[in-house]
């Protein structure tokens, strides 16, 4: 794998007060390059960042606000002269099964996680193509890779939106000199399943027993106890970041690289199942 000299790049990182957004904002300051650093609230990332630095850029921002995303933006850009990185990383997870969501919950769910990024995107992007370069990561999830979780449906299908216009951008942008990565993280731990982050559903339904017990293994099981190091996955983005030839997927962990190949080797299966009937749909011209 080769990797790019570096030099003091820029990068402008969602959800940088916790969590991978925040061990991505400390390492990237830590070699000297310049952060501006989203949060919706400035007092937790002043008690993140603590006195901060000169290469660092509070921003307190509401995400799902395209205004406040575009005013961020601006500041940054006034701040820094440009952006090298853009890293879509806030996000959150949505329990609940497809039957018992509410419109409500489903649309502040993508909003977040797939309205927010688009945001981002639709103003950071004028200045990438002007530079003729830079690198957008929009951080995913296995579980948007992987499909059929049940109970996780609105955070599944958030995620596999934004790997969706993840692999688009790629092809979009790679005329433009500038690359576009989805990473699938597996658990990491951090405070993402937490009672007070991660958001379960309102309305129950008892006769789905499975999603009843994932919800439980998550909040009883599961938090505290992921696989992955989210300092390992910060550390990851950045050596992709410096990669001449970035992945356009980026696995995070091995639950991830292992459900990942459970998943193709499942579409594999179905495809060589069907392949006669799946081309017979033809015309014969
Ligand atoms: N941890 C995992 O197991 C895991 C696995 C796969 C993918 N991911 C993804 O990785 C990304 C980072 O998650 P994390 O594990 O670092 O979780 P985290 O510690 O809970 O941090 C999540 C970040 O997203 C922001 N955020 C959460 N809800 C938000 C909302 N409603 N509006 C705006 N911002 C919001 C938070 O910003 P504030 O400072 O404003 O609160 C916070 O900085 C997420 O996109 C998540 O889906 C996580």
């Amino acid at each position: 794998m080769q990797s790019q000299a570096h030099s003091s790049k820029v990068w402008f990182i969602t959800g940088a007060a916790r969590g991978i957004g925040l061990s991505l904002a400390r390492q990237a300051l830590a070699r000297g390059d310049a952060v501006a650093a989203t949060s919706r609230t400035l007092a937790s990332l002043q008690q993140a960042f603590g006195g901060g630095s000169e290469r660092l850029l509070p921003l307190q921002v509401d995400l799902v606000d395209e205004a406040s995303v575009q005013a961020a933006i601006d500041k940054t850009i006034a701040t820094f002269g440009r952006i090298d990185f853009v890293v879509n990383n806030a996000g959150y997870g949505q329990q609940g099964t497809i039957e018992a969501l509410s419109d409500a919950e489903l649309r502040r769910n993508f909003d977040v996680n797939v309205f927010a990024p688009l945001h981002v995107l639709r103003h950071a992007l004028p200045h990438l193509r002007g530079q003729r370069s830079g690198h957008v990561f929009n951080v995913a999830s296995i579980v948007g890779f992987q499909g059929g979780y049940a109970g996780w449906g609105s955070y599944v299908a958030s995620k596999f939106a934004l790997a969706g216009l993840t692999e688009t951008l790629a092809a979009e942008l790679a005329e433009l000199n500038i690359k576009a990565t989805v990473v699938y993280p597996g658990p990491v731990r951090t405070g993402f399943l937490s009672k007070d982050t991660l958001v379960v559903a309102e309305r129950s339904i008892a006769d789905y027993t499975e999603a009843q017990a994932s919800l439980d293994l998550h909040l009883n099981g599961l938090d505290g106890k992921q696989a992955g190091d989210p300092e390992k996955v910060a550390a990851l983005i950045v050596q992709a970041a410096d990669a001449a030839e970035p992945p356009v997927h980026l696995f995070a962990g091995r639950i991830a690289t292992t459900l990942a190949e459970q998943k193709m080797d499942a579409v594999r299966q179905d495809l060589e199942a069907w392949r006669a009937a799946s081309d017979a749909t033809d015309f014969v011209d």
